[in-house]
């Protein structure tokens, strides 16, 4: 900044992911007054937070990271400096599902957050406000604040819970124009003064009728239970999916029809070969170890069947592409549309072509990955069975010569595509399975193909 007397805020982030460079790149960018510095303990990421080449893609960030970059932006691996110097710390470091010890599986791996704590303590010399922007359990706040208590500098710390709802793709929307901002916080008068200061930052640019205010609890809890509510939506209309290819009713025909009632929402309603991305999945089994950590078995298991259908719609996919394959993919090509969890992403955590892929190639299929953003994670997803697949960027290419198609991820570009020189260009017969549902499928049947939608009814030509 050029006169650091306008600086009014020193703001920290510590995990420089997906959600704490873009959250902080907002804030610079909307709050100039701010200085806002982003650290992280990798530092080929902070290099590239550093350069035009960001280390994740999301529509619309390399601008904003470079209007406040260098300005009041920045972004470093010298955590111990950063966290002396700030006055606010947010925290959004990774809290993957434990692979280890009691609740493997489905507790939450603490491990990087409870680091920073003991970061913060040791590098501190004044007052701070904690932000968790992590998803956590609910009353980690709590080992937070032990943690944090246990100075003998006479240093105050004060937790506050903001958990962030962005999604990938639509971050830097989302981060502009949130439905709301949570904050959670004690009812003490420290609590509401550090609450204050957090209102006050995002007030800058959210409608202050949209910054919520609750205890740090029912903050942490809602965003487990939200991102709950949003898996639970796309298991039931994929559950709904599997009953209309049996029954000759039509998935989008039905989820319009429930959608325009007002009270359901017509939203995430959309049938698809399932959901992925790093969050749902993790944050619903991080719910269900709670529940069966305070007893309540039946709530878990209520919880625990969103995900059951999720991981049966994956493998349903995969069950009617050899079924009408002939019961044979062996040395067959399968170009698989789309790698990413989602369209407008590089990132592939959990998408469901990961499983997809996986099983294709365990039949002995020769699977040709394409996708615009996401080859380079693709690649390292499918290392365990790098004989069976190849990857291009070409679509064309990767039709070439294939016996398959199918469509994982639902890029625009798909929708666009000459499919009738790709279908020339394929063994025939030749299919089409249609993960997302977004291609014209009577189109397609009238160029040849055979097409098989997600609860549909296939349009085929024998
Ligand atoms: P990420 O893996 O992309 O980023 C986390 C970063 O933290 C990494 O760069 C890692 O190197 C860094 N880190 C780990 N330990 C550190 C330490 N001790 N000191 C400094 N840096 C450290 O993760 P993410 O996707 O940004 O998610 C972060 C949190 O936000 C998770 O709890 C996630 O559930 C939640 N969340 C994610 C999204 C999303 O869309 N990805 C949305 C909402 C909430
Ligand atoms: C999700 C939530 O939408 C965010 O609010 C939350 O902050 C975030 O998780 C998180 O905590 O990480 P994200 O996973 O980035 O965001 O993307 P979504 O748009 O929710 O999509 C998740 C998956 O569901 C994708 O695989 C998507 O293709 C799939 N999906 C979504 C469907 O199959 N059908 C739908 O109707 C909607």
């Amino acid at each position: 900044m050029a006169a650091s007397a306008r600086v009014t805020r020193n703001i920290l982030c510590i995990g420089a992911g997906y959600v704490g460079g873009p959250t902080m790149a907002v804030i610079a960018a909307r709050c100039p007054q701010y200085r806002v510095t982003v650290v992280d303990v990798n530092p080929v990421r902070i290099d590239a937070w550093n350069s035009d080449r960001l280390p994740i893609y999301e529509p619309g960030l390399l601008e904003i990271v470079k209007i406040a970059r260098n300005r009041n932006l920045f972004f470093s691996t010298d955590i111990g400096r950063g966290i002396g110097e700030a006055e606010v710390i947010f925290v959004s470091v990774n809290t993957p599902t434990k692979t280890f010890g009691a609740g493997a599986g489905k507790a939450a791996d603490l491990q990087y957050w409870e680091k920073t704590a003991r970061d913060i303590l040791r590098a501190s010399r004044s007052d701070k406000i904690i932000v968790e922007k992590s998803t956590l359990p609910v009353r980690t706040a709590r080992a937070m604040e032990r943690i944090l208590e246990a100075n003998d500098k006479g240093i105050r710390f004060e937790v506050l819970s903001n958990p962030e709802f962005l999604a990938e793709g639509t971050a830097v929307d989302d981060l502009n124009n949130p439905d709301r901002v949570l904050i959670g916080s004690h009812e003490t008068e420290a609590g509401i003064k550090a609450r204050n200061v957090l209102v006050e930052i995002y007030a800058n640019w959210v409608p202050v009728e949209r910054i919520l205010t609750s205890n740090v609890w029912s903050a942490e809890l809602s965003k487990l239970a939200s991102n709950a509510f949003l898996a639970q939506r796309i298991s039931s209309i994929n559950s709904i999916s599997a009953l209309c290819e049996k029954t000759e009713a039509n998935v989008n025909e039905v989820a319009r029809a429930i959608g325009m009632d007002r009270r359901i929402g017509n939203r995430f309603l959309r049938a698809s070969v399932g959901f992925g991305g790093s969050c749902f999945k993790k944050d619903i089994l991080n719910l269900v170890y709670l529940c069966e950590k305070y007893g309540l078995h039946e709530v878990a298991l209520y919880w625990e069947s969103v995900i059951a259908i999720n991981d049966y719609q994956k493998r349903r996919f995969v069950k009617t592409m050899l079924r009408v394959m002939f019961n044979t993919i062996a040395g067959k090509k399968i170009a698989l549309f789309g790698f990413a969890f989602k369209a407008d992403t590089g990132d592939t955590r959990e998408s469901p072509a990961i499983d997809v892929a996986r099983e294709l190639a365990e039949e002995q299929a020769h699977v040709v990955i394409t996708d615009p953003q996401a080859l380079r994670n693709a690649e390292n997803d499918l290392a365990s069975c790098r004989m069976q697949v190849t990857f291009t960027e070409d679509p064309y290419e990767a039709a070439s010569g294939a016996h398959a198609i199918a469509v994982m991820t639902e890029w625009e570009l798909y929708k666009t595509l000459d499919y009738q020189r790709i279908f020339d260009g394929m063994e025939k017969p030749a299919f089409l399975f249609d993960g997302r549902n977004i291609l014209d499928h009577e189109k397609l049947h009238e160029i040849g193909f055979n097409v098989f939608p997600v609860g549909e009814a296939a349009l085929k030509h024998f």
